[in-house]
């Protein structure tokens, strides 16, 4: 596997990227032609992929680089439309290396699905017959998708809670069973959704109630990854500020976080900043992940943060996260669409818990890159050297005029189209 890290890569031309990652990863001429094409996503697929189709749409396909995992290179590609995302997680990627990578694990992969029932006459004796009857209402979710059992998955478990059990409850009560599926490398909805489909009417029998709702549960919490990193101060030393105050502000602007909805919900944001543009790039269900997550973030009663940050006794930071994590590297969109088969093998993801692993590391790197920025010099300085380039390309410039021109509107601190075409046209005179 070649290294992620990649110094110059930032200054190469798109086509010198593209010829380094097809050598580097031996890519295909097929697979290079989905990167190369205007229309990755033929607009047949598309049409074949949801309803009412009129068009693609397109986002920018970049690489995260400088990761370690569990020891592993990653260059990882991710589809997101906002400056500085990238750049902020391959620099503390970058860091994250030289203090040995992130640590990452998944210990258990089981979807969940959901069975409602309402109307039982008992809802205890209800609850003690579907236990009764666990083994073979296991069994029928089984034969309902025989082709997970023959990939070495299948129904791994199956409990029961009895909802809105007091009198003076708002809410009907009801019978909620679950059933847990190792779905293997899918992410497994319309497996889950086909399962307990399938059994609702055996359920209905033992219960004596009406079943309504049958649907997968995006609260993967049976399907948790995490991830870890451990940084000595030195590696984080910036400009005027010393690695043990970037550290200690690191550690503050987590504590914030973990005691304020407000500050929480933007500080998980930017986490999902990373997350979300390698679910989508890989083709995965990045609405489930994010429900997911949220949710999670939400587990001691109080909205909170998604990772934490705190000191060792040697005086490193320490970082961790642990999410839902239900994606999957077989089935959806992830073998449809060119652009996701690629992400994937760029990544050479050899299972779903190994793509949660890197998603969840991806995202704890980019928290420390938000707060690392938040703690020191702010965000906008990054974002406006970043967003001048932009403005700089809108006002004419290409090549190297590109940073020239970016460079002038920072120092003359007017970062507007505008201005950029009038420096445009005193670059070319
Ligand atoms: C911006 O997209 C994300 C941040 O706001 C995250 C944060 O505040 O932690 C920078």
């Amino acid at each position: 596997m070649k290294s992620s890290r990649i110094p110059g890569f930032y200054n190469m031309s798109v086509e010198q990227r593209r010829e380094l990652l097809k050598n580097n990863h031996e890519l295909t001429d097929e697979q290079m032609s989905s990167l190369t094409s205007n229309h990755p996503l033929s607009l047949d697929t598309a049409n074949n992929m949801i309803e009412n189709v009129v068009g693609t749409y397109e986002l920018p396909l970049a690489m995260g680089l400088n990761f370690v995992i569990n020891g592993k290179e990653y260059v990882v590609p991710m589809a997101i439309e906002e400056a500085s995302v990238v750049a902020s997680a391959s620099h503390i990627a970058k860091i994250v290396r030289s203090a040995g990578g992130f640590e990452a694990e998944s210990r258990e992969r089981l979807m969940i699905g959901q069975i409602q029932v309402v109307g039982c006459s008992n809802f205890n004796e209800a609850k003690e017959a579907v236990l009764n009857q666990k083994d073979t209402l296991m069994r029928a979710a089984d034969d309902a998708y025989p082709s997970i059992v023959k990939r070495g998955g299948g129904t791994r478990d199956l409990d029961v809670r009895i909802l809105n059990d007091h009198e003076d409850s708002t809410y009907s009560q009801m019978l909620i069973m679950h059933i847990y599926v190792d779905t293997c490398d899918a992410m497994g909805a319309n497996m889950i959704n086909t399962m307990v489909e399938a059994i609702a009417p055996i359920v209905e029998e033992i219960t004596n109630g009406k079943v309504y709702l049958r649907i997968l549960s995006n609260y993967a919490d049976r399907s948790l990854a995490n991830a870890k990193c451990v940084i000595p101060p030195y590696l984080l030393a910036t400009g005027d500020f010393t690695g043990e105050e970037v550290r200690d502000g690191v550690i503050h602007a987590y504590e914030f976080a973990a005691s304020d909805p407000y500050r929480a919900v933007t500080h998980n944001k930017g986490i999902m900043n990373g997350i979300d543009p390698i679910v989508i790039a890989t083709g995965n269900d990045w609405r489930a992940v994010e429900a997911g997550a949220h949710a999670y973030a939400a587990k001691d009663g109080q909205y909170g943060s998604m990772t934490t940050w705190s000191k060792d006794n040697e005086g490193n930071l320490v970082g961790e996260i642990e999410l839902p994590m239900s994606v999957g590297i077989v089935g959806g969109a992830t073998r449809v669409h060119p652009l996701a088969e690629l992400s994937l093998s760029i990544m050479n993801i050899k299972s779903a818990a190994e793509l949660a692993q890197v998603i969840v590391a991806v995202g704890l790197a980019q928290n420390l890159g938000a707060l690392k920025a938040l703690a020191t010099d702010g965000i906008q300085k990054g974002h406006m050297a970043l967003h001048s380039r932009s403005v700089a390309i809108a006002g004419g410039a290409s090549g190297e005029m590109i940073d020239v021109i970016a460079n002038k509107l920072i120092e003359q601190k007017e970062i507007r189209v505008g201005k950029a075409k009038e420096l445009v046209e005193q670059y070319k005179q």
